[in-house]
């Protein structure tokens, strides 16, 4: 399949596997890349600019293919060393970055002066706008049900990517949500040209995170998410667990009083316990409503292959007859 992402990134399939903390590590990213989609890496789950570097050799070691790093600018008062790891990617002569969070504005120069096209992931109209006016190559535009932070806005993909398609001029791919061929084909009928999936590829045979992790998604239904942290405005989207209830009773006892201090003991340092050990009441971890419907553990290269036969056959077969 040939869209405008394809060509952009010079891959096979327009699928792209997002940055997720303590999954996007060079396992998981070689397999997408390895079966024709793009593979990120998460530099911040890297402790160390240097332990980046490894990693993005690490991941070259295991693919020939392009992939890329995601960038995830955290509202932190002590920031991380961020010119470092873009020392890192940069040195490392990868070719792509995701950035999400914040406005990349400030590296966008930096990051093409070396011959890097950037792709930011935002929840709005308003935010994709503003990437695609500071430069930005391409977006990832996630909607209200992804797994991770879906922004204040809550619009959904039906509403959002149709409003991106008739808004923006560089190209797009639909995030959250996003399962299977069916989610493809619609996701290029809403004017996306291409899918980003997290949740998907967690319950892959490469994704490198603790077998329990992979259970509990596919044991979970669209039910069985909840939003957090929306008092703080930085509302994330969560497997419902006995930690997500007790921060939960927290946001509605202190109301609008609450601070991260509050709620330190179920959102800090979780994703090394829950992923990593598989202690999955260890606190709130990211999951997507798209949880229900993800129901086996593929490998990469087989769910990637399903997903575009699916979506030829879907094309060429179930709405190429509705025209006949
Ligand atoms: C466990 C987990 C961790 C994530 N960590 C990050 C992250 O560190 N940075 C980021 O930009 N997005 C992160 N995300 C968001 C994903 O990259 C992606 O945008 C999202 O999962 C898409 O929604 P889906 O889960 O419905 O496919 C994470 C998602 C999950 C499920």
């Amino acid at each position: 399949m040939k869209t405008r992402i394809t060509e952009l990134f010079g891959i096979e399939h327009p699928i792209i596997q997002g940055g997720m903390h303590y999954v996007g590590l060079a396992e998981l990213a070689a397999a997408v890349s390895n079966a024709g989609g793009l593979g990120i890496l998460t530099a911040l789950t890297q402790p160390t600019p240097q332990a980046l570097a490894s990693e993005i050799e690490r991941c070259r070691s295991m693919t020939d293919k392009p992939f890329g790093v995601n960038l995830t600018f955290l509202p932190a008062r002590n920031p991380p060393d961020y010119p470092g790891y873009i020392r890192a990617i940069v040195d490392g002569g990868v070719r792509i970055v995701e950035t999400a969070g914040n406005n990349p504005q400030k590296w966008v120069g930096h990051l093409h002066e070396a011959g890097i096209k950037i792709i930011h992931k935002c929840t709005s109209v308003r935010h994709a706008l503003k990437a695609q006016s500071i430069g930005c190559d391409a977006i990832s535009v996630d909607g209200f049900e992804c797994g991770g932070h879906p922004g204040e806005d809550d619009v959904p993909n039906f509403i959002l990517l149709p409003r991106a398609a008739d808004e923006l001029k560089i190209p797009f791919v639909a995030s959250g949500g996003m399962a299977d061929g069916r989610s493809l084909v619609a996701a290029l009928a809403l004017g996306a040209d291409g899918m980003n999936m997290g949740t998907r590829f967690i319950a892959t045979q490469e994704a490198p995170v603790h077998e329990n992790v992979k259970r509990a998604i596919v044991e979970a239904s669209e039910l069985d998410t909840r939003l957090v942290m929306r008092p703080l405005r930085n509302t994330e989207r969560v497997l419902n667990n006995a930690a997500v209830q007790r921060l939960l009773e927290k946001e509605r006892r202190l109301g609008a009083d609450i601070g991260f201090a509050d709620i330190i003991d179920e959102v800090g340092g979780v994703y090394p316990r829950v992923m990593q050990d598989g202690d999955l009441d260890a606190g709130a971890w990211s999951c997507g409503m798209v949880a229900g419907l993800v129901d086996d553990v593929p490998t990469v290269k087989e769910l990637i292959d399903r997903i575009m036969q699916q979506a030829e056959s879907i094309v060429s077969k179930r709405l190429a007859g509705m025209l006949g």
